[in-house]
């Protein structure tokens, strides 16, 4: 079976429904979404063209949009069901032309823009599903589209470099999606909580601090930081040289 395949299907037939449990399962989410809007707004002032890398429900297309009075985002989703609820939730800004979708994947969405064309590219907890070739594809694409001085602004799962602990804090995860959800009566969103988990934590997907960091460097990105760090949550920033 196609493991990508599978869980996307996952994402839009069981979270995309239950996304609004996100808020509890993993609160920082929501403020990473907020984070990587603040930080467009920060750094990107005069800059108004961004790319969303899979926008979901548009909590950060949202945030970066009510934080950039004058972005433009394309926001990039391949699963229908999560894109549709954020074209009908953020249909005031797609009719004020701030805000346009593509349902192709980032690969394939990115191959279509020309070089440098991109002021700023933005993303939360979408990088992390990608395996690590598809990733690195991806870094290559978003390289190439972004002006010179643009900026790449992730907000991601980027699991802690010291095994022990990230295991641990993973496991007060865990704990945590059981507590939640199993006192919400949602054991099959559980499940596949637990299911998606363990593609997150596989080897091929796993998006490793250092490793993450230097992959951003070979791909030519400068001035590589990462901050907000949070169990395995933090937010990171990138450059396109001048
Ligand atoms: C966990 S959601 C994050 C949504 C939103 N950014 C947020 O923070 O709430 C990840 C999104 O990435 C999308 N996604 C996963 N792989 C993708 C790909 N290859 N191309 C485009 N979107 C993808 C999924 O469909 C999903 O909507």
């Amino acid at each position: 079976m196609n493991i990508k395949m599978d869980y996307d299907a996952m994402f839009s037939g069981i979270i995309g429904e239950d996304y609004a449990m996100l808020k509890q399962l993993s609160p920082l989410s929501y403020e990473m979404s907020s984070l990587v809007g603040a930080t467009v707004a920060e750094y990107a002032k005069s800059a108004s063209n961004v790319v969303e890398l899979g926008g979901g429900t548009g909590i950060t297309t949202l945030s970066i949009l009510s934080q950039h009075g004058s972005a433009q985002i394309l926001s990039i989703d391949n699963e229908p069901t999560m894109q549709k609820q954020a074209q009908e939730s953020l249909a005031a800004w797609v009719n004020a032309g701030r805000l346009t979708f593509s349902s192709d994947d980032a690969l394939t969405a990115l191959k279509k823009l020309p070089d440098a064309s991109v002021d700023s590219v933005a993303s939360a907890y979408t990088l992390h599903n990608f395996t690590q070739d598809y990733r690195k594809q991806v870094l290559a694409e978003v390289f190439r589209v972004l002006v010179p001085g643009g900026c790449f602004i992730n907000g991601d799962r980027y699991a802690l470099d010291d095994i022990d602990v990230h295991t641990r804090t993973t496991q007060q995860e865990v704990s945590r999606y059981f507590s939640v959800l199993i006192a919400a009566g949602k054991l099959e969103l559980l499940e596949h909580w637990i299911v998606h988990l363990f593609s997150d934590e596989s080897e091929n997907h796993i998006m490793r601090e250092t490793q993450a960091l230097t992959q951003l460097a070979d791909a030519g990105f400068s001035a590589i930081q990462l901050s907000h760090r949070y169990e395995v949550n933090a937010l990171v920033s990138a450059y396109k040289p001048q």
